[in-house]
């Protein structure tokens, strides 16, 4: 039998007691434990999903002097003056064109070293409905790399794991990546059928499929010609 749902587990606890602003901090912090070549030093790193903001917390304690890019639906609360690494908060939507191109200007139209998703659909209670939009947003999150990944960059994606899982891992996300595995970190409960899936060394621009979507809209050139760069 899995474990009952407990808000006061451990990780709760402890991210309490680190001033960290929720448990899915630990999902983060044991990730980049075990695979600590995912961020480089001073890097650019967008993170999607972000709000509460403890991806946040764990992402800047690993790249004090970077940049950091936080996007959410929901408005995430100001972290203090002392946060360790430049930081900008975006409350967007990833599916808005508006909302990749401010991650953009604030990279001044570098791509990422690194980006991170925890991103999870709006509950349905129906798991079937729930994991497929879990495939969607992650489809999303490979779109956003195309644009804004550099070559050989690194992604962190949350997944929920169902019966649509294996062909977009076999097709897509494996596709892009010199090396990818699956990760289910200590923090994630039991009962979840929550999974993160690491891709190591983003090969370059997928080939163009007629959905790949609004991103393709503006290409990078069009974009740093727009800004006066070319
Ligand atoms: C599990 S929470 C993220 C927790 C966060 N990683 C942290 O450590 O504090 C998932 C977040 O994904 C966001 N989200 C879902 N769909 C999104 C979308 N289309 N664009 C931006 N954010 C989205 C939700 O608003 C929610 O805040």
């Amino acid at each position: 039998m899995p474990k009952a749902y407990n808000p006061n587990d451990i990780y709760f606890r402890k991210a309490k007691e680190r001033g960290l602003r929720a448990r899915s901090a630990f999902k983060l912090e044991e990730i980049i434990q075990r695979h600590p070549t995912l961020i480089r030093k001073k890097s650019n790193i967008v993170d999607l999903g972000a709000c509460p903001g403890s991806f946040l917390q764990i992402l800047a304690e690993n790249n004090p002097g970077g940049k950091i890019c936080g996007v959410d639906l929901q408005e995430i609360k100001k972290f203090p003056r002392n946060f360790p690494a430049q930081l900008k908060l975006i409350q967007g939507d990833i599916f808005e064109e508006d909302t990749a191109q401010q991650i953009l200007k604030f990279f001044d139209g570098k791509k990422a070293d690194f980006i991170t998703s925890d991103m999870a659909p709006r509950t349905s209670g129906i798991k079937s409905v729930d994991q497929y939009r879990s495939i969607e947003l992650n489809q999303r999150v490979l779109e956003i790399c195309d644009k804004q990944l550099k070559y050989n960059g690194n992604l962190v994606s949350k997944i929920f794991k169902g019966e649509d899982f294996e062909e977009f891992w076999i097709n897509e996300f494996r596709e892009c990546f010199e090396k990818t595995k699956t990760f289910k970190p200590k923090a994630c409960r039991d009962r979840s059928f929550e999974m993160f899936l690491i891709g190591i060394g983003w090969k370059g621009e997928r080939k163009k499929t007629e959905e790949s979507g609004i991103l393709e809209e503006m290409t990078e050139e069009d974009y740093l010609r727009e800004m006066g760069r070319l």
